[in-house]
């Protein structure tokens, strides 16, 4: 059971909801969310806020490790919070900041650095995509997913909502808080992935066989959050089908219609399968999904166009975050100091 870690842990709790289970989640400040950060992430951790004690971060420190412009980093930090406030996230509900505001977390990743190993992150294969064929590869990368066990760990967070792509990155974040305790005791909860169903998988209009994702450069495929609404329906009037006409849920046969019925389900509430069963052409399929989706982003983008409005709002909310996600994490890294034996400021 995921929640022994922390009943074996006796300081790990100190925040006062006590019964709900902790979680955490990050994002790239990469700017421009689509629909496939928003359906497939996003709106699990707006639902998870009533159900669990969450935390929620923008990773600006990872995205370091990424050739970005000083301001673009800045800017897109400051939209991507701004993304996800519209999106529902509650600073009444849960606990939302930016990671280099919380000093703690580089802090742990050193302590982390020393328990990890050269051998287990040779074997990432997002560092193996990612420095292969290239001449200069930084550090930073290489050591990514400790950075990211540290952001899990400092939260003593016990369930952990990414995608099928950070898989990997959380199985090493376990193995290495597993080591961790080991070696110096009961210290750290050890998290668990929380991985959202494949109906959740929002694929690329153009080429439906991949994620839709903002690295891959598919403008045509990608319905970006802030997309107007004829944006978004000239891309879905675009959008890559079949030819043998029939409207039918089939992922591997029909991938694209499949695409189509899928998002019509998720902005409507119903199955794929129920949501075919009311049409006989994918012209009508297609003005629907628009129209769905449209009416799905409308309410978002103007809470977003409120905020952006007020960035003075939206730095206080983010130095509050900051401040309660502190407390959390600067108990944990002090637990943790104590525990490999850092002499400790008087
Ligand atoms: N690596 C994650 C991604 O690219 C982002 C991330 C950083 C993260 N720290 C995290 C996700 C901690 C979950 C928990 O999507």
């Amino acid at each position: 059971m995921h929640r022994v870690g922390y009943h074996r842990t006796p300081l790990a709790r100190t925040y006062d909801v006590p019964l709900m289970a902790r979680v955490l989640s990050g994002i790239q400040p990469s700017g421009d969310l689509h629909l496939g950060n928003y359906l497939g992430a996003i709106v699990n951790w707006v639902s998870d806020q009533d159900e669990h004690d969450a935390f929620y971060c923008v990773v600006d420190l990872h995205a370091l490790t990424l050739d970005i412009d000083p301001a673009d980093l800045r800017a897109r930090t400051h939209d991507t919070a701004i993304d996800l406030l519209a999106a529902g996230l509650d600073p009444e509900r849960c606990t939302l900041f930016v990671q280099s505001h919380v000093v703690q977390h580089t802090q742990m990743a050193w302590l982390l650095e020393c328990t990890a190993t050269m051998g287990e992150l040779q074997r990432m294969t997002q560092f193996k995509d990612k420095s292969g064929g290239r001449e200069s590869v930084r550090a930073g990368l290489f050591t990514y997913p400790v950075l990211m066990a540290a952001d899990i760990v400092l939260y003593d967070a016990e369930r952990v909502p990414v995608g099928d792509d950070q898989r990997q990155h959380l199985e090493l974040a376990r193995d290495v808080t597993i080591r961790f305790n080991n070696r110096f005791g009961d210290t750290l909860v050890v998290p668990e992935a929380a991985i959202p169903k494949a109906g959740a998988r929002v694929m690329d209009l153009q080429h439906p066989e991949r994620k839709m994702s903002k690295s891959v450069n598919s403008p045509l495929g990608t319905v970006l959050v802030l997309d107007d609404p004829v944006e978004i329906t000239r891309k879905i009037k675009k959008a890559v089908t079949d030819t043998d006409g029939e409207v039918r849920y089939d992922r591997d046969k029909k991938p694209g219609l499949a695409n189509l019925l899928e998002l019509l389900a998720v902005a409507t509430g119903r199955t794929p399968t129920e949501v075919a069963d009311g049409y006989e052409r994918y012209g009508d399929l297609k003005a629907d999904t628009a129209e769905a989706l449209v009416e799905l982003l409308r309410p978002l983008q103007a809470r977003r166009a409120e905020l952006a409005a007020d960035p003075g709002a939206v730095a206080a909310l983010l130095a509050r975050g900051a401040e309660k996600a502190t407390g959390v994490a600067s108990a944990t890294y002090d637990r943790a100091a104590e525990a490999v034996g850092l002499l400790r400021p008087a």
